[in-house]
């Protein structure tokens, strides 16, 4: 799981890029691990019941002993409604025509992202891949629960790895709705993606510096053919994001503030022979108690042009870069909080000077 802060009283996002958008809250920012969101300017009343919701399950879970690390995670990193509304924003830019209705997220964890993908559009389906059962599992108990039951129904969510997604295996429904398998986009008897009938994506993303998972050239490459091949013969874009900057090649460590606990960004020695990292991220509640390293990721960290490469060697027909520079690491090491500012906006650039951080959207468009 990755980077980002997810929207909330005192606001966690995800660092991103800020387009005007045409369906969403302009307060809501794209997910990221390291950045903090600001706080929200406008909420609508659903954007209200959804946070209050949070907050009810924040203090039930921090008041318990084992806090779930998954909810902890999607308070702190994630922003669902704004990466959704730039991923809405970049498909009718690159391809537009028709709203984009089918959506994968790959290293989709608790898959919070297509769970608020079916939640803003009943004609909506999603795909999640993800290689951690136990995130998947969660998200099924946890974020499609609050949907309604038609949710079950426009999800379907694989037990797999990305770099062989055709034999990534079907999650089981919840037993309590075992009879809304037989609404399912999937062939009811599918147990494999092979096997699954799922309509063409018009979006597949890869979100949260997740595709420095992969170490090779070669399984990049593998990857990218992968997520070009379920897109919409009519046309369709994938989405990842990076981050770098000199701070990202170095020893670094961030905090947050949320509501009854803080998120902690640790980044370890950088290895410049093979561009490996170990980013862990822990929470503290109060100065007594710690959960240490609740996500560890060992990371390839890839440069733009690396992965703007393997794109078109994959068979994009383009590639764009929006990047926006993230606020000096240097000023908050050792502040209590790292905090990004609401008006630096994400702009799309062929060419853009070293800072201290950065973070970047990789759109990659393929046309008819
Ligand atoms: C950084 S987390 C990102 C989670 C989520 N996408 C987000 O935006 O917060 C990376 C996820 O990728 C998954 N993962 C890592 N390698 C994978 C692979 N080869 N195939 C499928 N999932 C993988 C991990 O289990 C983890 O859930």
């Amino acid at each position: 799981m990755g980077k980002n802060g997810k929207k909330h009283k005192e606001s966690h996002h995800r660092a991103s890029r800020r387009l005007p958008r045409d369906d969403d809250d302009s307060s809501a920012l794209p997910s990221s691990a390291f950045d903090l969101p600001p706080p929200p300017q406008d909420h609508d009343q659903e954007q209200e019941e959804l946070e209050s919701e949070s907050d009810d399950e924040t203090k039930q879970d921090l008041v318990a002993d084992s806090p779930s690390k998954f909810h902890l995670y999607q308070l702190s990193v994630q922003s669902p409604k704004g990466d959704i509304s730039y991923l809405v924003k970049f498909f009718l830019m690159y391809i537009g025509g028709r709203q984009p209705l089918h959506f994968q997220e790959d290293f989709c964890g608790t898959a919070l992202l297509s769970a608020e993908w079916l939640r803003s559009d009943p004609r909506r389906t999603a795909v999640g891949l993800d290689l951690d059962l136990e995130s998947l599992n969660w998200c099924l108990d946890n974020n499609l629960s609050k949907i309604g039951s038609d949710a079950y129904s426009r999800l379907s969510l694989f037990h797999g790895n990305v770099l062989q997604p055709f034999e990534a295996r079907l999650v089981s429904h919840p037993p309590q709705i075992d009879h809304i398998k037989d609404l399912s986009l999937s062939d009811n008897t599918a147990r494999t993606m092979r096997e699954a009938t799922l309509p063409a994506r018009d979006i597949v993303c890869a979100f949260n510096y997740s595709c420095c998972c992969l170490h090779s050239r070669k399984d990049l490459v593998a990857y990218f053919r992968h997520a070009l091949n379920i897109l919409s013969r009519k046309g369709g874009i994938f989405v990842m994001d990076l981050y770098g900057g000199t701070s990202s090649e170095c020893k670094l460590r961030l905090q947050r503030k949320l509501s009854g606990f803080t998120y902690i960004w640790e980044q370890e020695e950088f290895d410049v022979i093979n561009r490996r990292t170990k980013i862990s991220l822990h929470f503290q509640f109060g100065k007594k108690k710690t959960m240490r390293h609740a996500f560890s990721y060992h990371w390839r960290l890839w440069s733009i042009p690396e992965i703007k490469d393997c794109m078109e060697e994959a068979g994009f027909k383009s590639v764009h870069t929006w990047i926006r520079e993230m606020p000096d690491t240097h000023l908050h090491e050792n502040a209590d909080e790292y905090t990004v500012g609401r008006d630096v906006k994400y702009e799309e650039l062929s060419s853009f000077h070293q800072r201290d951080a950065w973070n970047v959207y990789v759109v990659a468009v393929a046309n008819v």
